[in-house]
């Protein structure tokens, strides 16, 4: 299959991205390239039985076996929620103490072990999703004020959130995550990303736009943070540093609305994790109301990575974290100027490794110096994540075995015009079944089965 690849990429020598990562305790990556975070929601959703409810599925193992031969240095999980009640979409996986079985922790054992196939470390990344809930999930989810989340991003309407009280963040936040943060580190994997960015529980915290706490968690910036550093300290003095296992955060490097996180605000949280002793940080940026995931801006036209103009200015705080940086990455040429230029140390794909799921493989072999270019409008997020969405679907049909060795095996190449307005046609029926369903009190389906 000839796949068509973004064109205007420089031919430049790949060896800068086969760089190990050294994270503070020692522990290293075999090189610069993270799988980021990729919700498949396809999970078993059953909110009556906690045994069952969020437990992985073949179709997420069967996607973690490609992925885990695709030479990454880092793969992150989807985002698996803490808690059972404020999920990000029905068909998350979930860790929580009530659903603790057996079952569950030999499913993420698995899931562990398929992720280090070629020597990638393997991260969970933990997430409460809040007010980001959809309403037919929880019409009345956790938040840290009763800021409604008004979004046309996605097919779903969303609750009016109930703040946290004092002690329910205790209850309800730190416990979860800590207990979620433990369950990994016992199966196996080599560490966690807390999800402090893109809107979600612990940004609704950092975010004046959606935080009016006037406690201890509101008002000033070392108030809004404070949710994230108990998180985080929570999860240290139960998995000391020592253990080897490394505590990562996404954060928005800025949000684009007013009131939103600012640069300034980024800079002096991610100050904050460097000296807590934070491994790593992947630097985003925006949230369900604006995700700004685009090309649109003079700036990232020159630079493709959505937020690397942000990360540049950020980045001298660090010294001993690792900074990832993460969104719209596509050409060899573009991740190495992020590195030379000191935006960034590491290189996070999303959407062209569900087109290819080794694509960091083929780059380091010298066989690759962009990714696929499909012929969605670039800017159109919401088709791009349907579609990406659609082909986790297809990886996860069989594993390495039954597609008998070929990573591509069922993928649809969406490079090709025709196929993207099939696509298109199909994307459109599947929104009025979502809307049809909703109104009838049933759970949509999340992904457009293709081909
Ligand atoms: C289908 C899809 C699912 C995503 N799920 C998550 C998620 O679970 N957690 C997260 O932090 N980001 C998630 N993201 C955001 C990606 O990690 C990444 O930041 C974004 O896709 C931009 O990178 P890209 O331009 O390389 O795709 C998702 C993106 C897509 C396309």
């Amino acid at each position: 299959m000839s796949l068509r690849r973004f064109p205007h990429a420089e031919i430049v020598s790949p060896d800068v991205l086969g760089e190990h990562l050294k994270f503070r305790n020692g522990r290293e990556t075999n090189n610069r390239f993270l799988k980021s975070a990729l919700t498949e929601i396809q999970s078993n959703y059953y909110p009556n039985e906690p045994k069952r409810h969020g437990l992985p599925t073949d179709t997420i193992l069967n996607i973690y076996d490609k992925w885990g031969n695709g030479n990454f240095g880092m793969i992150l999980t989807s985002n698996v929620l803490v808690d059972p009640t404020n999920l990000e979409a029905a068909g998350n996986a979930i860790i929580f103490k009530e659903g603790d079985c057996h079952e569950r922790r030999a499913l993420f054992t698995y899931w562990a072990k398929l992720m280090k196939q070629d020597g990638a470390l393997a991260v969970i990344q933990l997430s409460h999703a809040g007010r980001q809930t959809p309403e037919f999930v929880n019409p009345t989810p956790w938040s840290a004020s009763d800021v409604q989340l008004v979004s046309a991003t996605r097919m779903t309407t969303y609750g009016k959130p109930k703040p946290l009280s004092i002690e329910q963040i205790k209850t309800e936040v730190v416990d979860r995550f800590v207990y979620a943060a433990k369950f990994a580190y016992e199966c196996g994997f080599d560490g966690i990303e807390i999800h402090g960015a893109n809107g979600y529980l612990l940004s609704q915290f950092t975010s004046p736009t959606t935080n009016k706490r006037t406690d201890k968690y509101g008002g000033s910036l070392e108030n809004r943070q404070r949710i994230v550093i108990e998180v985080y300290d929570a999860i240290r003095a139960e998995i000391p540093a020592s253990t080897g296992f490394l505590v990562g955060i996404k954060t928005n490097s800025v949000e684009f609305q007013s009131e939103g996180l600012t640069l300034e605000d980024a800079k002096i949280m991610c100050q904050v994790y460097e000296d807590k002793g934070v491994d790593f940080v992947e630097l985003t940026g925006g949230t369900f109301e604006k995700l700004n995931w685009t090309w649109d801006r003079e700036s990232t036209k020159k630079r493709e990575a959505f937020f690397a103009e942000f990360a540049e200015q950020i980045r001298p705080v660090f010294n001993k974290t690792v900074v990832y940086l993460t969104g719209g990455f596509r050409t060899v040429s573009a991740m190495i100027n992020a590195i030379s230029c000191n935006a960034t140390q590491g290189i996070g794909l999303g959407r062209p490794i569900t087109a290819e799921p080794d694509l960091p493989k083929k780059i380091l072999e010298g066989k690759a110096i962009s990714a696929v270019q499909d012929s969605f409008n670039p800017n159109d997020i919401a088709t791009t994540v349907m579609a990406s969405g659609t082909q986790m679907d297809q990886m996860g049909r069989t594993n390495m075995e039954k597609a008998g060795g070929n990573i591509m095996h069922l993928i649809t190449d969406f490079s090709d015009e025709h196929t993207v307005q099939r696509f298109s046609e199909a994307l459109g029926l599947h929104v009025k079944q979502a809307a049809l369903d909703i109104s009838e009190g049933k759970i949509p389906k999340a992904i457009i089965a293709f081909n």
